[in-house]
């Protein structure tokens, strides 16, 4: 067994490398789609064929030798094959460099990290998934357990908004969820175009499109401005908030509780998240 060893004080420490929560492992790229002009769907597979463990709602941090590492969202569910997917949205040094890689080039990943949506919350009630833009990532996660595993929850209802219909990602999904009889799909964009004959709207007008139980169990993902107007309408229902679940974004460098780049007042989001209930978090200054 590998072993590092450590003669402070005279005592020799020897730890397993595969402990090591700051050691990545390399993945190669299986497949990679350019899902609009900005975001690429990476298929990953171990380069030592061994499985990624994780639960949906996880994170990695993503590293290329030369620029960096960055946080990014499990985008597929451990229920399917021993590939693993993330998304890719070209913002700067690392994003921009990690999309101009192809299939059989290799990264570097870190993980899984944090903790991800409560499954044990989940399971047994309605669900209502909300993403909006890029949020769709972390939980196709999710939306993929769940229709792997329908029996386990009631209804499942997902609402989907994206500015408009040239950003909306995982078209292939997209289209089997809108013939789907195991989900009730609903989409709408900020902006239609003449091609799109679906809603047109921010994602709150998605709430008139169906009757939401007040039991329902609800998880959030997408920009911060959308969380404040979905957990209004929520609240008009009479969802409570111990039942709404969001996943936030912060800013993340170690992803393991030793930075404190991603620290709200006494939380880590690296750590204690990226899922949190909104009853926990809604004291906080700055969460969203
Ligand atoms: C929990 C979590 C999950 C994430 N999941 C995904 C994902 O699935 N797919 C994805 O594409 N991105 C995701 N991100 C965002 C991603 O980590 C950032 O886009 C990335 O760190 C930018 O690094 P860069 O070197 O490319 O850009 P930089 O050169 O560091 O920055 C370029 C621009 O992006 C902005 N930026 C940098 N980091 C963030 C951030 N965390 N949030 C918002 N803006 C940022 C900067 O302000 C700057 O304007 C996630 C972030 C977190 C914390
Ligand atoms: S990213 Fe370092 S403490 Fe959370």
């Amino acid at each position: 067994m590998p072993t590092t060893t450590c003669t402070c004080g005279g005592k020799a420490v020897a730890k397993d490398v595969k402990d090591n929560i700051f050691l990545p492992k390399e993945a190669k790229i299986i497949r990679v789609e350019k899902t609009t002009e900005m975001e690429r769907i990476f298929t990953l597979r171990l380069a030592d064929e061994s499985q990624m463990k994780f639960e949906p709602g996880q994170i990695l941090e993503v590293g290329l030798m030369g620029y960096g590492e960055i946080p990014l969202g499990l985008a597929s569910s451990p229920t399917r094959t021993n590939t693993f997917d993330i998304v890719v949205r070209s913002v700067g040094r690392v994003s921009q460099a990690l999309n101009r890689l192809a299939q059989g080039d290799s990264l570097l990943v870190r993980g899984p990290l944090g903790k991800g949506f409560p499954l044990e919350n989940l399971r047994g009630h309605d669900l209502l998934i909300i993403a909006g833009g890029i949020g769709l990532c972390p939980t196709r996660s999710l939306i993929q357990y769940t229709l792997d595993r329908r029996k386990e929850f009631q209804r499942f209802i997902l609402f989907y908004g994206a500015r408009d219909p040239q950003q909306q990602l995982f078209l292939a999904d997209l289209s089997d969820w809108r013939k789907s009889k195991d989900v009730e799909y609903h989409e709408t964009v900020d902006r239609g175009d003449p091609s799109w004959k679906g809603n047109v709207g921010v994602i709150t007008t998605l709430f008139s499109k169906t009757k939401i139980d007040p039991g329902t169990r609800v998880v959030i993902c997408g920009p911060p401005i959308m969380f404040k107007f979905v957990i209004r309408e929520l609240e008009k229902l009479g969802v409570a908030r111990q039942n709404i679940y969001l996943d936030l974004e912060r800013r993340m460098k170690c992803g393991v509780g030793k930075c404190g780049h991603c620290q709200i007042n006494d939380k880590y989001v690296c750590t204690d998240g990226p899922v949190f209930p909104f009853s926990e978090i809604e004291k906080l200054e700055e969460a969203i």
